[in-house]
């Protein structure tokens, strides 16, 4: 089976990883991939969002499956291209179409869907120009702190978690006049829920489902948790807290309604569904959804699924994802990212990289790098993910932590605290 995978971060680095070991595979490539995923498959010089070249590649190379690894592609119709196009349409797109992707691409769609199918989610007001004055209403009768999300796609920013009314309303009349462009037109107002948070992933060829290892990422990007929003600055697997009574009130409260949902409201859906949860008085609450894996959970969800990967992208495509088995790996995993100074504002890339040799017992995942004059430079704000296993998670850790003192570049920076219970 040849297979393309599309994006250039550290969970396509993980994904291209768990592929190339699958007996199934012949091919694997990468557009556009990075130094890591050229180690294990072959790198295109492609974006992930140029639909045409793409397809170009798909029938050059003769691939079967394709896999997206971001949402930018899905979010801008990459399946849709595929069905629409007969040359292709027969070559199964892993992940939703645009109309699906929605659960990710409009948080007012999502919230609209939980509610019309029973599942736990915060209260919620979507207000545009037109109603702002219900909106201030709404969030005058909501008790501090107040939650403002940006109904579309804003690079991580477009949440606001804020304490004082006034400047929420002025916050909400900002983002309204175009603070996130287009994507903040329509704010999402929530109720805040306190409690802890942990990503539970699903595979689904729109019928049936596979549940994926947990995972916890850590967001922030000072210690303790503190500081600005970060894509995540490390993960573990398993998640203490998501015992089997916690898992099972998911599956059922959660997961099942919203794979059935889709089904029932005609969206064909074939992918990744990424919940991401909080745990509030013992009970699972749907905080949102992403229609991609997420990055850095991905690194330590594919060290911990033993089963053939490929097996279960050949299930979703051939749509008996329920013939197949999910078998997890019994011990922990963990990711630590290394990043540029300055990350999540502005860094400089292009930075030597030095010590990737020294690494003994980890797997690192390139995130951001590129090869620049024969030696691997930073190239992003989030650069590597140490990863590894343990027989407890503080095992795990101590290996990452130390892996992590033997690369070097200028401005390196890690959150020495991750795994840590919040
Ligand atoms: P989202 O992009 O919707 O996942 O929001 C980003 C982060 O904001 C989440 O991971 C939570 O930490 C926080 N957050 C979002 N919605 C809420 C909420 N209703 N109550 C408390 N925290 C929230
Ligand atoms: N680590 C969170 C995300 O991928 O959205």
């Amino acid at each position: 089976m040849n297979i393309l995978l599309l994006g250039s971060g550290g969970r396509e680095h993980a994904m291209a990883w768990k592929i190339a070991q699958s007996p199934m595979l012949n091919q694997l490539f990468i557009a556009p991939g990075n130094p890591g995923t050229s180690s294990v498959g072959k790198n295109l010089p492609i974006a992930a969002d140029d639909f045409n070249a793409i397809k170009l590649a798909v029938l050059e190379n003769s691939i079967d499956i394709v896999l997206v690894g971001p949402e930018d592609p899905l979010v801008k119709g990459v399946v849709d291209f595929f069905r629409d196009d007969s040359e292709i349409k027969h070559i199964p797109v892993i992940g939703p179409d645009k109309f699906g992707a929605q659960l990710e691409g409009s948080k007012d769609f999502s919230k609209q869907f939980m509610f019309r199918n029973n599942i736990p989610t915060a209260g919620y007001l979507s207000v545009s120009s037109e109603n702002i004055d219900e909106g201030i209403a709404f969030l005058a009768k909501l008790n501090p702190p107040y939650v403002l999300k940006a109904d579309g796609l804003a690079a991580g920013k477009g949440v606001l978690i804020l304490n004082d009314l006034d400047e929420t309303i002025n916050e909400l009349k900002l983002m309204l006049n175009g603070k996130f462009g287009s994507a903040s037109k329509i704010v999402v107002i929530e109720e805040f829920l306190s409690g802890i948070e942990c990503s539970v992933f699903v595979i689904t060829d729109g019928i049936n489902y596979k549940i994926l290892p947990e995972a916890k990422d850590y967001k922030r990007i000072g210690e303790g948790d503190t500081g600005l929003n970060t894509g995540g600055m490390g993960a573990v697997s398993p998640v203490s807290f998501a015992n089997d009574e916690f898992m099972k009130k998911v599956e059922e409260r959660i997961i099942k309604p919203t794979v059935e949902g889709l089904y029932e409201e005609g969206i064909i859906y074939k992918g990744f569904i990424f919940f991401g949860l909080i745990k509030v008085n013992g009970e699972p609450v749907t905080i949102e959804y992403n229609a991609r894996m997420g990055d850095p959970e991905t690194e330590v969800v594919m060290l911990r699924l033993k089963s053939d990967f490929v097996e279960l992208l050949d299930g979703v495509a051939k749509g008996n994802l329920n013939e197949k088995t999910v078998e997890f790996d019994e011990r922990t995993a963990v990711t630590v990212m290394l990043v540029s100074g300055g990350y999540p504002e502005d860094y400089e890339k292009g930075k030597e990289i030095s010590g990737l040799s020294k690494i003994e017992n980890s797997i690192v995942f390139h995130a951001g790098t590129k090869l620049l004059d024969g030696k691997i430079v930073t190239n992003g704000g989030r650069v590597l993910a140490i990863s590894s296993y343990g027989n407890s998670k503080e095992e795990a850790l101590e290996q990452s932590f130390k892996n992590a003192q033997l690369v070097n570049y200028d401005k390196k920076y890690f959150r020495s605290d991750i795994g840590f219970d919040l």
